[in-house]
């Protein structure tokens, strides 16, 4: 078995890394505390070829493997995971999602342009009655020939006011249950499309999340996504590959506040020496880098699953479940670490703590990820 890293590996790895330092790091925490997208750093994110990273090269993608994606997620989310989330909904949902299942026309007119970073896009799965429970689609986008007509609201939209093209599920056929749901490629600038109220959150508060309001929006034809009734396989495929994306979101969040522990410990002393030399504290980095390497394991294989072709379902829910719980217990430990320091903006552990609790929520709770893998398990 070979854990080693490709050259490719490495130095898109080192890329990320350095453009993690440069430019995400300097406002970070003005970003996080006014809420301002990084809009900025996203555009740069798109000219070094972060925003499409697996997509087809015809349609301006990167062609590259999935662990290369995970390897500038986790360096990106070291230090601003509000920057990498709209990294990952871009790469995993929406590049990957039309990549794969949108026609010739469809790649052409918003693939391309999504790759690039010319435009950003948002997948709209949530409303407010069906977040976990993704069938229970309210929207509805009734067909009237050559077009639909899409009603309905959508929840917790990451990128919701910065994205120009969005992914829309909605209930076409409503007795059909979930194989009535479709799947729609939507223009910001439609009449009828509202942006609605943008959430203020505990953490990722660069990203911009908003509820958004479909009115009588006209949808032609030829923006649904796949067959007639493929819209809920669509959010669930797509979805998969989403959670590694996050998971490697989580290992980043995890790995960026037990560097930060590590150093600290390392130059602030108590007790007549570095706390490093207690083992109060070595042991808890211990702990720290233990639980991320067995992390990084789990989000590995999965990305290596997607490569290899295997089934990738329960293997991606795994990454998830553990490495959002490793973000979590890390970044409070790395707190505990840093003392009161750790308790003020200027540290960033404290930003970290926040930004990992959503890496349990989104794209699946931790209960989503363990029904995921049971009924994975049953199945066999
Ligand atoms: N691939 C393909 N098909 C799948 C699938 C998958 N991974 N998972 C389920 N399906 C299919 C099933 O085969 C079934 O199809 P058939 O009826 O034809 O056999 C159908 O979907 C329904 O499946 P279930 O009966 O398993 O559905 P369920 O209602 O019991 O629940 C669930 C499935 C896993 C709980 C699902 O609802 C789910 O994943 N919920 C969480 C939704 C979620 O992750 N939301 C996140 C929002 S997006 C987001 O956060 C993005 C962002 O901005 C950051």
């Amino acid at each position: 078995m070979d854990f080693s890293l490709t050259e490719e590996h490495i130095m898109i790895r080192d890329a990320a890394r350095d453009f993690a330092r440069t430019e995400l790091l300097p406002g970070v925490i003005e970003r996080d505390t006014h809420q301002r997208f990084p809009k900025e750093q996203v555009k740069k994110m798109g000219e070094l070829g972060f925003l499409g990273m697996m997509a087809d090269p015809k349609y301006g993608g990167g062609g590259m493997d999935t662990i290369s994606y995970v390897l500038v997620m986790e360096e990106l989310s070291k230090i601003d995971a509000s920057a990498s989330v709209i990294v990952s909904v871009n790469n995993s949902l929406v590049c990957w999602g039309l990549d794969t299942y949108a026609n010739e026309a469809q790649k052409e007119k918003y693939l391309t342009k999504l790759t690039s970073g010319e435009s950003i896009g948002a997948f709209c799965l949530s409303e407010p009655e069906a977040g976990s429970d993704a069938t229970s689609q309210q929207t509805t986008a009734i067909d009237k020939g050559d077009h639909y007509i899409l009603n309905g609201t959508k929840n917790w939209i990451t990128s919701g006011s910065s994205a120009d093209f969005f992914l829309v599920i909605a209930q076409t056929h409503k007795e059909k249950k979930h194989h009535g749901i479709n799947a729609f490629i939507v223009e910001k600038t439609w009449e009828g499309f509202e942006i609605g109220t943008k959430e203020d959150k505990l953490g990722i508060r660069g990203s911009d999340t908003h509820s958004l309001i479909f009115n009588d929006v006209k949808v032609p034809k030829e923006n649904r996504i796949g067959e007639d009734g493929f819209g809920f396989k669509f959010a669930m495929k797509t979805l998969s590959g989403g959670r590694i994306g996050i998971a490697a979101q989580a290992l980043g969040i995890a790995s960026g506040a037990y560097e930060l522990a590590r150093d600290y410990s390392k130059v602030r002393k108590a007790f007549g020496t570095e706390i490093c030399n207690h083992q109060a504290i070595a042991f808890k980095l211990a702990d720290m880098h233990t639980n991320i390497t067995a992390a990084r394991h789990l989000v590995m294989k999965s990305a290596w699953d997607k490569d290899q072709g295997n089934s990738y379902d329960m293997s991606s829910a795994m990454a998830k479940l553990f490495a959002s719980q490793v973000a979590m217990d890390t970044t409070v430990e790395a707190i505990q670490v840093h003392g009161g320091n750790g308790y003020v903006k200027e540290y960033h552990v404290e930003r970290l703590m926040r930004d990992a609790k959503i890496t349990q929520i989104y794209e699946g709770t931790s209960e989503i990820q363990k029904i995921v893998i049971s009924r994975g398990l049953l199945a066999d």
